[in-house]
């Protein structure tokens, strides 16, 4: 297959890549548009890898530029969209980026893949990465695919909505569409904005550690390999027009992840600090994850060893992060972190 893998040089997107390369025959092409969060430097290995790096080429640019997505889109066989502004926090400070990206961006791919099959008759697959974050907090029991979406973040309200329209999509025009629900993903090549790379490469400087509000949220922790390979098993065996919740493989509270990396580094408890809460902050997220079963999927790295490997690769990959944790990202911290660290009271 050729594939036209969108934001595929960020965290889950490069994963994929580099998984898919080594796994299958199939051409990729990795359109990205290097924001803060994305780098080229995420597709080096398989770029120079001779038995990949042959079949995977890198185009610089947006998927909401109509001009720049059609021919690409006309060239594959199937679009694989990982691309999207990630970061709750930042969707709070500002949400129009992931406006453009969620919505207008997922609407001029629909309509590249609309036009390509019109113009040629040859169906085109779709599959659209979405999050467990749709269906908002979950107090108790699991969320399953038909439940309703109650998106309560402007980052899980862009995702609800681009799901929305790819689901339009299908009905209207009769594309060929499939949407994931991944659960919160962890492991290499995460920016460190997140949770776990954040405390990692913070704990590692002896830095404090802000857990928000009591620490007890919890979230349903997916290793970022098993998070690609499930991508792939819906894009090869979902049934088109359908959802997959794609859950994790061990629930824990933001204090027991904040524990696990602190044992790990043999940091004491003292780092970690409980600042003001991020506002409408989801207490958990939990899916059923039957259907994606049903293709001979299921998350296969526990929480233990998934966190086991991913400090390892932090310890052994200090030049990659220090190069996010750049001015921008200082300039992003003390926004983010620098009233919340003064108010900070033991954890
Ligand atoms: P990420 O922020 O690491 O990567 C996003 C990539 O998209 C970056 O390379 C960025 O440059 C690129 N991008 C952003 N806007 C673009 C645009 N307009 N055109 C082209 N490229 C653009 O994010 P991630 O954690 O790898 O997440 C990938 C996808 O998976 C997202 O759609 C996200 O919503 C979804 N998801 C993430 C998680 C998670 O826990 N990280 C869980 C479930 C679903
Ligand atoms: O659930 C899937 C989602 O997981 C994805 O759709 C998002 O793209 C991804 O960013 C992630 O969202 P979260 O908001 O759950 O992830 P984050 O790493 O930002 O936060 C995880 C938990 O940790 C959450 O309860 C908030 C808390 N947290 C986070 C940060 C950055 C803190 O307590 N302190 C922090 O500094």
């Amino acid at each position: 297959m050729k594939l036209l893998v969108t934001g595929g040089a960020g965290f889950i997107g490069s994963a994929f890549a580099r998984r898919r390369l080594a796994a299958t025959s199939d051409e990729l092409v990795v359109l990205d548009k290097l924001t803060y969060a994305g780098d080229r430097d995420n597709l080096d290995e398989a770029l120079a890898d001779s038995a990949t790096g042959g079949r995977l080429r890198f185009v610089h640019g947006d998927i909401a530029d109509a001009d720049l997505v059609a021919p690409l889109v006309a060239e594959a066989d199937a679009v694989v969209n990982f691309a999207a502004e990630s970061h709750v926090d930042r969707s709070i400070l500002a949400a129009d980026d992931f406006l453009r990206t969620g919505v207008i961006g997922v609407h001029v791919l629909l309509e590249a893949v609309r036009a390509a099959m019109a113009a040629d008759g040859r169906p085109r697959r779709l599959l659209q990465v979405s999050t467990d974050e749709v269906y908002g907090s979950v107090e108790t029991g699991a969320s399953s695919e038909g439940d309703p979406l109650a998106p309560r973040s402007p980052y899980a309200a862009a995702k609800a909505a681009g799901e929305m329209l790819v689901q339009a999509y299908h009905v209207t025009y009769g594309l060929d569409t499939v949407i994931t629900r991944g659960a919160n993903t962890f492991g290499p090549h995460q920016h460190p904005e997140k949770l776990v790379p954040l405390f990692i490469t913070s704990a590692l400087q002896d830095m404090p550690l802000p857990l928000y509000g009591d620490g007890l949220q919890r979230r349903d922790w997916l290793y970022v390999d098993d998070h690609a390979d499930g991508v792939a098993a819906v894009l090869e065996r979902g049934a088109s027009g359908d959802v997959y919740n794609l859950p994790g493989a061990g629930e824990r509270t933001n204090r027991d992840v904040t524990a696990a990396i602190l044992d790990r580094l043999h940091k004491p408890w003292s780092l970690a600090r409980s600042v003001p809460d991020r506002p409408g902050h989801d207490r958990r997220y939990a899916m059923t994850g039957a259907r994606a079963a049903a293709l001979g999927w299921r998350a296969s790295t526990g929480f233990e060893d998934g966190m086991s490997r991913t400090v390892a690769w932090y310890r052994g990959h200090e030049t990659w992060w220090r190069r996010r944790r750049d001015a921008a990202w200082d300039a992003y911290y003390e926004r983010q972190y620098g009233r919340r660290l003064a108010e900070s009271v033991e954890a």
